[in-house]
């Protein structure tokens, strides 16, 4: 058996972790989710979730990881070999090839809008608005599963050719270049006229917000998906992390990182909505069809828009490599085959699934689960369900299952009250709070 690689440096293993964490969460989903939950009370609520809820499961999930380098099946059944929880890696493999099947969709959807902006530019602008060709698209039989083929093959491709090679090399180059862009695009928005309701809007809470109980369910999921907790990303990342590394400056590092790509994101977006007149609370084809109105409206507006739909495709795909390799890194070890047949036949497995989410808005737009299109209902199943249900699995299985002294050596915590702080928050306030979510968006609460 061959060595298993490793990330060639600490820097590069957290730029590849912010690479999965920042992706179309952070501007896609945030935006619209934020501008429905009423702006700054909900950033409030999110930045709380990401401290109490999420460092700490990003810390638990990287020390699972790291101790025992290897895929999240092999970590859930080393650190619990006798509760029945260690069947639950295997969740987590088919949880995160969930997520990427209609992930890779919506990403398609950014990649042809790319492509659109990049012929605007070239001179040749669309004689109709966006909402009518976002709609034209979205319900063609064939496009949206041609986009979403070509982003998951460049998705495989980035994968085969390995940790350091591949997803490493990428990432160093692509999170950079996204930093930039979103701090141009977010420095323009805000000197637009009449800018300001936007910037108000983002980060003066209003608070009749706070009385909302959706309001929270809203912000905690939100972290969860924009993290990537609870699906074994981060374990699988950590498995390829040497021991000399220090955990928790790496795990403030990347949910630091994240939150403030998806407050700039937010400044990007929301006063270019506001000095535009148009409504924040659009849902999900705020990206789609709100802002591309705005581009139209613009100075400037195609060049805004390419670099605009290039953040997001880009973002999209560091965040999707991460995704992919949860069950490739699992299918290597379990069937012995090299990662590139792997790949492949995952990938193709992931496509297939996808192609209900893909045709659900044109061909398949009878098929209604709970009253949605495929794409939307599974984006709620995996944010209601899947991810709570991985990130208490977690939990536990590192606060209780998996020892005391093994648990605080391997986060690098040691002994202390910060030690102490994180195992309590894994035992007690990480279930308890996941189980309100749970059982508040089943109504039962
Ligand atoms: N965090 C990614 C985003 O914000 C999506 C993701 C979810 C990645 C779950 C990994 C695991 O787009």
């Amino acid at each position: 058996m061959t060595q298993r690689e490793q990330w060639t440096t600490r820097a590069g293993f957290i730029l590849a972790t912010l690479g999965s964490a920042i992706g179309l969460g952070n501007v896609w989903r945030f935006s619209y989710v934020a501008g429905e939950n009423g702006g700054g009370a909900f950033l409030l609520v999110y930045l709380a979730a990401v401290v109490v809820v999420g460092v700490p499961l990003l810390l638990a999930e990287l020390a699972l990881g790291r101790h025992t380098q290897g895929d999240v099946v092999q970590a859930f059944q080393e650190a619990a070999p006798r509760s029945p929880i260690r069947f639950l890696g295997i969740v987590a493999v088919f949880g995160s090839s969930l997520i990427l099947s209609y992930y890779a969709v919506v990403a398609g959807w950014t990649l042809r809008y790319l492509l659109d902006y990049a012929i605007a530019l070239l001179g040749a602008p669309p004689a109709e608005s966006a909402a009518v060709r976002f709609e034209r698209f979205i319900a063609h039989p064939v496009e949206p599963v041609a986009w979403q083929l070509l982003f998951l093959a460049l998705t495989a491709a980035v994968v085969i050719a390995g940790i350091r090679r591949g997803i490493e090399s990428a990432n160093r180059i692509i999170l950079p270049l996204l930093g930039v862009t979103v701090l141009a695009l977010a420095a323009y928005s805000i000197t637009l006229p009449g800018s300001g309701a936007g910037v108000r809007f983002l980060l003066a809470p209003d608070w009749s917000a706070v009385a909302e109980p959706r309001m929270y369910l809203a912000a905690l999921g939100q972290a969860f998906f924009s993290l990537g907790i609870g699906m074994g990303v981060l374990t699988t990342y950590g498995g390829y992390l040497g021991r000399r590394h220090r955990l928790p400056m790496a795990a403030f590092a990347i949910a630091g990182g994240d939150a403030l790509f998806a407050l700039t994101a937010g400044l990007a977006i929301f006063p270019a909505v506001f000095a535009f007149g148009l409504e924040p609370a659009q849902g999900p084809v705020l990206a789609f069809v709100v802002l591309p109105q705005v581009f139209a409206s613009m100075p400037g507006g195609a060049l805004f828009g390419a670099a605009f739909f290039l953040l997001l495709a880009t973002a999209a795909l560091t965040s999707a490599i991460s995704l992919l390799e949860v069950p490739v890194a699992y299918v290597v070890r379990r069937c012995g085959i090299a990662r590139r047949r792997a790949t492949l036949l995952v990938a193709v497995a992931i496509f297939l699934a996808g192609l209900p989410s893909a045709l659900g808005y044109g061909p398949l737009s009878q098929v209604q689960v709970f009253g949605r299109a495929v794409l939307d209902a599974v984006d709620q199943l995996v944010s209601d369900f899947v991810l709570p249900l991985g990130g208490i699995a977690i939990a536990i299985l590192v606060g209780w299952l998996w020892g005391k002294q093994t648990a605080l050596q391997s986060s690098d915590l040691g002994i202390g009250a910060i030690a102490g702080a994180w195992l309590f928050t894994l035992r007690f306030v990480v279930p308890a709070v996941i189980l309100i979510i749970l059982l508040r968006s089943s109504g039962i609460l």
